[in-house]
């Protein structure tokens, strides 16, 4: 990758870009990171995204004062603006040498870089392409709300998913739905969309929760609900969510098609919500 990233109070090409490697994000994934998208130069729900990882630092207790909105719109801008996603990581810092506890408190290690998107969900939706998904064990520990690298729970899931011919694993813990590898879940039934709650097992969302406000503001019925794997089977639709691909579509689970296997109407409804609020930011920025 090329372009300008910022390391530790520096713009610097990425090239040139050098972590310890006594880093604590290295050895122990001691680390903390986002992914924010960018649209004609501007954070989308920027805010939102940088409230989590301010929460996810208070709860691992890692202390770093930074103007991280006006840092990551810097590294979009020197990168040419336009659609950027910006992927933001925090480590505890760079150790002499490898120990568990660290003895002083050391210096966070910050880490800006950004590459070119596309904007979730532009033009036509009929072009959407659904995806397939499988169910697995969700053998993830258990804060999955903090947004860590420790990321090999989910990197073995979307292994087991692409191996299977799918796009996105869906984790089950317990017999009930949490979420998928990188998104979230949601489950229509009875032209309800249900989602499971934010607690310590699932990420709370930016997308989930803009779709959940978005739903909110345009009557439709959402609920926050234990989901049984089995509801699978008689969901009338099953979507998924994230920054950088918005909503989108599952179409099959574990082989089996969602309902007809088309992308179902309320997910177009929604599709349409999240364009509108798009443009809306869009016309109010230009
Ligand atoms: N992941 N759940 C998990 C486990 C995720 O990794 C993500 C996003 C989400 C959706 O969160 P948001 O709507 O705020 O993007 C839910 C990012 C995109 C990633 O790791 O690349």
């Amino acid at each position: 990758m090329s372009g300008i990233v910022y390391l530790n109070g520096e713009f610097v090409p990425a090239e040139e870009a050098r972590v310890s490697i006594f880093d604590r994000g290295f050895l122990f994934s001691d680390s903390l990171y986002e992914v924010i998208p960018f649209y004609h130069g501007i954070g989308f729900r920027l805010e939102e995204h940088l409230e989590r990882l301010k929460e996810g630092m208070r709860v691992v207790k890692m202390e770093l004062n930074l103007d991280f909105a006006a840092l990551c719109s810097e590294v979009v801008q020197r990168n040419g603006g336009g659609n950027r996603a910006v992927y933001l990581q925090i480590t505890r810092g760079a150790d002499t040498q490898r120990r568990v506890v660290c003895q002083t408190p050391l210096v966070p290690t910050v880490v800006i870089f950004s590459y070119p998107i596309a904007v979730a969900l532009e033009g036509n939706l009929d072009l959407v392409k659904g995806i397939h998904a499988i169910t697995t064990e969700d053998i993830r520990w258990r804060h999955c709300e903090i947004k860590t690298t420790g990321l090999l729970g989910n990197i073995m899931a979307i292994q087991q998913a692409l191996e299977s011919g799918a796009q996105e694993a869906l984790m089950v813990r317990d017999g009930y739905l949490t979420e998928g590898s990188s998104s979230n879940l949601f489950v229509i039934q009875d032209r309800t969309i249900f989602t499971p709650a934010t607690n310590e097992l699932i990420l709370g969302g930016t997308t989930r929760n803009l779709l959940l406000e978005l739903a909110s503001a345009n009557n439709i019925d959402w609920q926050e609900k234990n989901l049984p794997a089995s509801c699978l089977h008689r969901a009338e639709e099953v979507w998924i969510s994230s920054s950088t691909r918005g909503v989108i579509p599952v179409l099959q689970i574990d082989g089996q098609a969602v309902a007809n296997g088309q992308p179902g109407p309320l997910w177009r409804r929604m599709a349409e919500l999240y364009q509108c609020f798009e443009k809306q930011l869009f016309d109010a920025c230009n």
